[in-house]
């Protein structure tokens, strides 16, 4: 039996304020929680047991998930009193595996949507003989990832997280966020103390002679910690660009949930989702955004690659752009937020108040 650890317990302080409510993992994605994909996708992968390690507004997730049968899977919740980071997580969490010393187990981090072929992953770590076989992929600018330079083998030569000097710059390839660990290594990281697995874990069975192995592959991959990337990641699973079996629907330029309003003459383009109960008027165009259960879009408003949070309503004509709404804030009308604008929970914002960032 395969088992794995997903790690859901981060704050996600980047994707503020739709964090404020509602957890990372749970923040909805081609309209279901992000996490859905992420259980689907490891179902599909032939994972049967996933320990959910919990920490920020872990109250949420069980009522959700329950004991995981509805996923095809059987779901343990454990939950950190006090966050313990990456690393401190996967040790409390490894408490609720059944994987005997000399398997393997999976690790995700719980806020990467990936088209990574799991079973091939499992694979190298066998033929490897690895301690841990990390996940890597290639970015075009990597100073805000770990770094991870391999041999031609796929031995892990280094860890750098977060380079600040171009010298330490000595490889595009970066830390994927899923790992495969033989479960007794897991053991060894120390129990109820703080432990980022990036920073200290990992260069510390380095240095101390375990071998690391590195499977770098080219499929999709993109981290969610940034409302940018959020929105991406939900219009690419709406045009099936990135697949997974828990999208409501066939792919397509839009989806619009059970109990949705679109007036007749309104847009929706570009993988947009549009959540229950919901309304759009007329003449709205939207285009590559996540618009939230019971959001209100008014007549004319025209949004592109933004996301609008529970209940908020956008009014007509105002345009958005790249702007992050949250739960219910009140957008008069004739406003104009561009990219990076975001607007606080249950803020309320005037007719013709604002033109943020207009060119
Ligand atoms: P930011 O605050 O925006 O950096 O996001 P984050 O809190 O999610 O941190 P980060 O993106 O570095 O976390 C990577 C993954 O580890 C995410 O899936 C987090 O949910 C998870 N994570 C981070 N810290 C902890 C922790 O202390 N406990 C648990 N259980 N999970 C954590």
């Amino acid at each position: 039996m395969t088992e794995a650890v997903l790690l859901v317990g981060g704050k996600g302080t980047r994707l503020q304020p739709l964090t404020l409510n509602t957890p990372k993992p749970m923040v909805p994605a081609a309209g279901v929680p992000f996490l859905a994909h992420q259980l689907a996708r490891a179902r599909a992968a032939g994972v049967e047991h996933i320990v959910l390690a919990t920490s920020y507004l872990a109250e949420v997730f069980e009522p959700y998930f329950g004991d995981g049968s509805a996923y095809g899977l059987r779901l343990t919740y454990v939950t950190e009193d006090q966050p313990l980071g990456t690393g401190g997580a996967i040790r409390g969490a490894a408490e609720a595996l059944t994987t005997r010393p000399d398997e393997p187990v999976l690790v995700f981090n719980g806020d990467i949507l990936t088209g990574l072929d799991i079973p091939a992953l499992l694979r190298r770590h066998e033929r490897a003989q690895a301690d841990v076989t990390l996940h890597l992929t290639r970015v075009a600018d990597p100073r805000a990832y770990g770094l991870v330079p391999t041999a031609p083998d796929g031995r892990v030569l280094a860890f750098t997280e977060k380079p600040r000097h171009p010298d330490e710059i000595v490889t595009d390839q970066i830390n994927a966020g899923c790992y495969v660990f033989r479960r007794e290594v897991i053991d060894t990281i120390p129990a109820g103390r703080p432990v980022s697995v990036e920073r200290e874990t990992f260069p510390g069975l380095l240095d101390g002679g375990a071998l690391l192995h590195g499977l770098v592959d080219a499929s999709y991959w993109l981290d969610l910690g940034r409302p940018a990337s959020f929105i991406q990641a939900s219009a690419d699973l709406v045009r099936g660009i990135v697949r997974s079996p828990a999208v409501p629907g066939e792919p397509g330029e839009h989806l619009v949930l059970p109990g949705a309003h679109v007036e007749p003459g309104a847009r929706l383009a570009g993988g947009t989702v549009v959540g229950a109960g919901a309304r759009v008027g007329a003449g709205a165009e939207i285009t590559g955004s996540v618009v939230l259960d019971g959001a209100r879009i008014e007549a004319g408003a025209r949004i592109r690659a933004s996301m609008i949070g529970n209940a908020a309503r956008v009014g007509p004509r105002t345009v958005l752009d790249g702007a992050v709404i949250g739960d219910h804030a009140e957008i008069g009308a004739d406003n104009e937020l561009r990219e990076g604008a975001r607007v606080w929970c249950g803020t309320a914002i005037p007719d013709a108040a604002i033109r943020f960032g207009a060119a």
